[in-house]
């Protein structure tokens, strides 16, 4: 993080201006800052399924999601991990026929409250996407999207230097900002789009396999510049890597594939929540351990 002393008092006060344009209230905890400790409650899931038209996706999910924490989803592909992933920011509003239900809390509120605008949510709440998803801009333009949306005119050029310090690129490309954003490499698009997106100033960052199409050493980046931005921001990360969960998350969320009886319908379950350390060397289900020993995938 870039060492300037101003920063996180105008990072509160940006959030809670977001929070604001969302219609979330803005509770105590949430303005002070570092105030409510590491165990203060981002989101508590309460009995959340999901249906794709009608059929269950995910069943069932109880989980609270800890401020400053890195959250890992790991499960077999198919199991939800995603589905449950977009229920954070509302990102499943965007696909038709889609469909949550139960209690989803941020900050103690209904994220799904009738008073709150899901696109001002998103800010708040953002995402990084599996394939490294760049505007076809220039690489200063690419971050100076959501604040100029947001319609910040002052100050726009350190708020685009620090974004990028933020995300571990800008030594990297602070000599060509005017390039188009597809001339970087891989993981240099990846580290862009976490830089456009802390460029906002959220309060989550949801990142759904975002090293999936990466290389180790841009893998490697990435995984050691989410345990920077856990300082400020809580992450929620979805991997299909376990040692990639065991090395960046401080607990880990395992699911899995159940079938009914008759084995004509299947969706994912939470079946173990725990800290990462306990998940990966003592899990109390006999599923997780088989998962995480490799016994089945
Ligand atoms: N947009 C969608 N429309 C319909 N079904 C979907 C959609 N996205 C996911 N699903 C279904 O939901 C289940 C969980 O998928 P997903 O969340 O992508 O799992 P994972 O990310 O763990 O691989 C799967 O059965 C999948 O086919
Ligand atoms: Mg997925």
């Amino acid at each position: 993080m870039a060492p300037d002393e101003t920063r996180p008092e105008s990072a509160r006060e940006s959030r809670e201006a977001a929070a604001e344009r969302a219609g979330i209230a803005v509770r105590p905890e949430f303005q002070s800052g570092n105030g409510g400790g590491l165990r203060e409650k981002v989101f508590e899931l309460k009995g959340v399924d999901v249906l794709y038209s009608g059929v269950t996706a995910v069943k069932g999910v109880s989980m609270d999601i800890h401020r400053k924490d890195v959250t890992a989803l790991i499960g077999p592909s198919g199991c939800g991990k995603s589905t449950l992933l977009r229920c954070f920011n509302r990102m499943n509003d965007l696909i038709p026929g889609a469909e949550v239900k139960g209690e989803i809390l941020y900050h103690g509120e209904n994220l799904y409250g009738s008073g709150v605008d899901p696109v001002q949510a998103r800010k708040l709440i953002g995402m990084v996407f599996q394939k490294p998803n760049p505007f076809p801009k220039s690489i200063y333009d690419n971050v100076a999207f959501g604040p100029r949306i947001l319609g910040r005119k002052d100050g726009l050029d350190e708020t685009v230097e620090n974004a990028l310090k933020g995300a571990a690129l800008w030594d990297e490309v602070k000599d060509r900002l005017k390039d188009n954003a597809f001339g970087l490499s891989g993981g240099q698009q990846q580290r862009l789009c976490i830089a456009r997106c802390i460029a906002v100033q959220p309060d989550v960052i949801l990142m759904d396999e975002p090293c999936s199409a990466l290389d180790p050493i841009s893998t490697g980046k990435i995984e050691d510049l989410m345990i920077e931005l856990k300082e400020e921001f809580s992450i929620v990360i979805v991997t299909h890597n376990m040692q990639q969960a065991a090395r960046v998350s401080d607990r880990t969320a395992f699911l899995m594939v159940e079938l009914d009886a008759e084995e004509h319908n299947r969706w994912g379950r939470l079946v173990e929540y725990d800290e990462t350390e306990k998940i990966f060397t003592n899990p109390a289900d006999k599923r997780t351990e088989d998962y995480v020993s490799g016994k089945v995938g």
